[in-house]
């Protein structure tokens, strides 16, 4: 049967203290509730149904990019509620799988075997528990010689019920049509009036359908997250886990306690990640790279065995074997080749900079074309900028721009053509000709020894 994921993230996370609705706060780059949203696309091909309520709007923003369906829930009158709002989403004859957008960290092998587990029992409705070292707050899993029975809440519960150590996750899979016939029988008399999903089990056992718990050991992956300590927590396990993969699948990480790689980035084997990087988005990283110390790569593709220490490179590109910093700032909309050399103290911004040109230290190049094999002197200025519009600035191949060089675009210097140090350059250069525009210098003989005798 297939699976239809409903997540249920219409709460408002009050103790977040926060502006945002809870589900789009970050955790390795991503908000929560696409974790979620990714996880279910992992399992099945159905849309999942996302129910949203605090700021509906922001969270449907942050998933434009994927395929959802969303559902309003106006007002959060329970789990229970929640998932009667979804109704129009539920087909017959498939298997509903709830989940939270504030739980992000369950593992993709876990629901599977959770999957599993539903259909070799051929279940109606089973419960993803767990067994917490303090259950406070959470639905208790009441069994009945040995057989689910039903789920009370923290708050209805009484002390006989308290002492019991398994308890809810808040995860179920469930057979629609059954689910369909019955959900409207879930009532709010209880200490929260809240209408909750976790009646469904008493429900579906009155029925007499066949229901179970299946009770998982890693209760970490159910953490939920209610605020910016957990928030934190949550962070520090799933980088832990992305880490864990990089280095099992052949990448060096001297300390993973001190290394920010976000969900969906990919590293090539024999890359050795320095302390204090950081690598977000949806970035590439090749084979045999070295990337840091002290790195940011923001959404940017580097090509195998290039190197990148203590600099930061944002949406942009860089080709095999190229040198990158330390010190140097890549901004946006850059594509730089092979074998090139970036040194320290260089920016470049939405630039083309060719195969095998070196800028070794102190340049701005910005919304520049620089060709093959060029050399950019020392302090060399792309001037990009006339307080009104930006204009582009071009390199030829073979070039030789000299230290302390302003070009002030637009302008272009075609190949193989040579710019003195010191000059600024307004107007094109030609081919194979020398740009040379600054003072003549002018030298006074005996000057030091008149000066010190003046004292
Ligand atoms: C719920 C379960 C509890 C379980 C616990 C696990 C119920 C009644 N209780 O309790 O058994 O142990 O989760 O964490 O289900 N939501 C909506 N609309 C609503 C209410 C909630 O979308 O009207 C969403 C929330 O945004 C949240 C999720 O459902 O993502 C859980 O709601 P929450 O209020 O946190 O339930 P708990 O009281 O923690
Ligand atoms: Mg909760």
């Amino acid at each position: 049967m297939d699976i239809k994921a409903i997540i249920l993230a219409a709460g408002q996370g009050t103790r977040m203290h926060s502006k945002l609705p809870k589900v789009i706060h970050k955790i390795a780059g991503k908000p929560l509730i696409e974790h979620v949203v990714l996880l279910t696309q992992a399992l099945t091909d159905q849309k999942p149904v996302v129910v949203i309520g605090h700021g509906a709007d922001q969270v449907k923003e942050s998933l434009m990019h994927l395929d959802v369906n969303f559902i309003l829930q106006q007002e959060q009158l329970g789990t229970g509620h929640a998932v009667m709002m979804a109704k129009e989403h539920i087909a017959e004859d498939e298997t509903v799988l709830v989940l939270y957008g504030d739980t992000p960290l369950i593992d993709k092998k876990t629901l599977l075997d959770f999957i599993d587990y539903y259909h070799e029992n051929n279940l109606d409705l089973s419960v993803l528990s767990m067994k917490v070292p303090d259950p406070t707050g959470y639905g208790r899993v009441v069994k009945e010689k040995g057989k689910l029975n039903k789920i009370v809440e923290h708050k209805d519960a009484d002390q006989n019920i308290l002492a019991l150590d398994e308890v809810n996750s808040g995860i179920y899979l469930m057979n629609s049509n059954r689910l369909l016939m019955h959900m409207h029988k879930i009532q709010n008399n209880n200490k929260q009036n809240e209408f909750y999903l976790t009646d469904i089990v008493e429900i579906f056992c009155q029925q007499g359908y066949n229901v179970d718990a299946y009770c998982i050991e890693d209760y970490t992956q159910m953490l939920g997250i209610n605020n910016r300590v957990q928030l934190a927590e949550a962070e520090m396990i799933m980088r832990n886990r992305i880490n864990r993969e990089l280095m099992l699948s052949g990448v060096t990480i001297i300390d993973p306690n001190n290394t920010y790689v976000d969900s969906g980035v990919k590293v090539g084997k024999d890359t050795i990640i320095y302390p204090g990087s950081m690598i977000r988005s949806n970035s590439v990283i090749g084979e045999s790279c070295e990337i840091g110390p002290r790195t940011v790569i923001e959404n940017s593709i580097i090509d195998d065995e290039v190197t990148v220490k203590e600099s930061q490179i944002l949406n942009s590109r860089v080709g095999k074997r190229t040198k990158v910093g330390p010190y140097a700032y890549v901004r946006p909309g850059s594509n730089i080749g092979e074998d090139v050399k970036i040194g320290d103290f260089v920016e470049i911004k939405n630039s083309n900079i060719g195969n095998g040109t070196k800028i070794s230290h102190l340049t701005y190049v910005g919304d520049g074309d620089v060709g093959e094999k060029v050399n950019l002197g020392c302090g060399v200025v792309f001037v990009n900028y006339d307080g009104v519009k930006k204009y582009r600035t071009k390199v030829g191949n073979d070039s030789f721009v000299g230290c302390n060089v302003n070009l002030v675009a637009p302008v272009e210097v075609s190949n193989d053509a040579y710019v003195a140090a010191g000059t600024t350059v307004t107007k094109d250069v030609p081919e194979g000709a020398l740009a040379i525009g600054r003072e003549k210098q002018k030298n006074i003989d005996g000057w030091v020894k008149r000066k010190r005798s003046r004292k």
